[in-house]
């Protein structure tokens, strides 16, 4: 059952919460680019998520562990200078707040005075606690990230659904309620059963904002490129998509080679 949107100006992490409250699911999608920001934020997003995944989508890398923290300031940056309404968070990238606390404090405020960004996202549970009360203690808002968290790749050796075993699950659980705990405004659960993300969602009160995580959790998000369809190689489960734009892009980019080739553009009512 869906729930009328509500209407805000600008979203906040107070606004996320009220949707949690009323049963409005909150709608989140990557972006790393003004252009595409611009389309995203336009079309009614309550959410622009700058991921870490701009090292696969943007940059071409395997993983996500290369991008670095100039480098998603600049993608952050190119962001927010694009969106009128939606609420702003970026990722901290691999390596700059797991080793030390005030490393971490220091790579949020950067990412805050440098992009412009409203809040940093980041990876783990009470592994980081040290680095995400210090950033919450400077008035930054932090949401969390458990399930497949992608900067431990190396550590799951694999991109398989995480949490089905018991353990795992109340690890994970527990994780949730401890964000919510120590002051997160909302969790991402990447890549888990539906049935245990609907758990942790019902336990919580901040929202709980799946991919791959199924429907009883409170707000969705997905990676822009895989479900515009840019990104063809890439298919999960999980992901719906909304265009085949590498066929579409792909078909007109070949139009144009051949209109080029053929001298058949510019016509006459393209030239001056
Ligand atoms: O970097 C990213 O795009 C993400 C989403 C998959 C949640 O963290």
């Amino acid at each position: 059952m869906s729930v009328a949107k509500r209407e805000y100006k600008r979203v906040t992490v107070k606004s996320l919460v009220e949707m949690k409250e009323a049963g409005e699911k909150i709608s989140m999608l990557t972006a790393y680019d003004y252009t595409m920001a611009k389309i995203v934020d336009g079309a009614g997003i309550d959410v622009i998520l700058v991921g870490d995944s701009a090292s696969n989508v943007m940059a071409g890398h395997e993983t996500t562990l290369p991008i670095t923290l100039d480098q998603m300031i600049y993608h952050a940056s190119s962001v927010v200078r694009a969106i009128n309404r939606a609420l702003v968070v970026v990722d901290l990238p691999f390596g700059s707040y797991q080793s030390d606390p005030k490393e971490a404090l220091r790579s949020a405020i950067r990412i805050m005075k440098e992009s412009g960004g409203h809040a940093v996202k980041l990876e783990g549970g009470k592994e980081v606690k040290e680095s995400i009360k210090r950033i919450l203690n400077a008035g930054i808002p932090v949401m969390g990230h458990l399930g497949l968290t992608p900067q431990s790749i190396y550590k799951f050796g694999t991109y398989t659904v995480r949490a089905k075993e018991d353990q795992e699950a109340e690890e994970l659980l527990e994780n949730a309620k401890f964000l919510e705990k120590i002051g997160c405004f909302a969790v991402v659960l990447e890549k888990i059963p539906a049935a245990l993300a609907k758990k942790v969602a019902e336990s919580l009160t901040i929202p709980v904002i799946g991919i791959g995580a199924g429907n009883g959790v409170d707000g969705q998000v997905l990676v822009l490129h895989d479900m515009l369809g840019m990104t063809h190689e890439f298919n999960p489960r999980f992901l719906r998509r909304y265009l085949h734009l590498y066929e579409e892009m792909t078909k007109a980019i070949s139009q144009y080679v051949e209109d080029v080739k053929a001298v058949d553009f510019p016509n006459e009512d393209e030239m001056y």
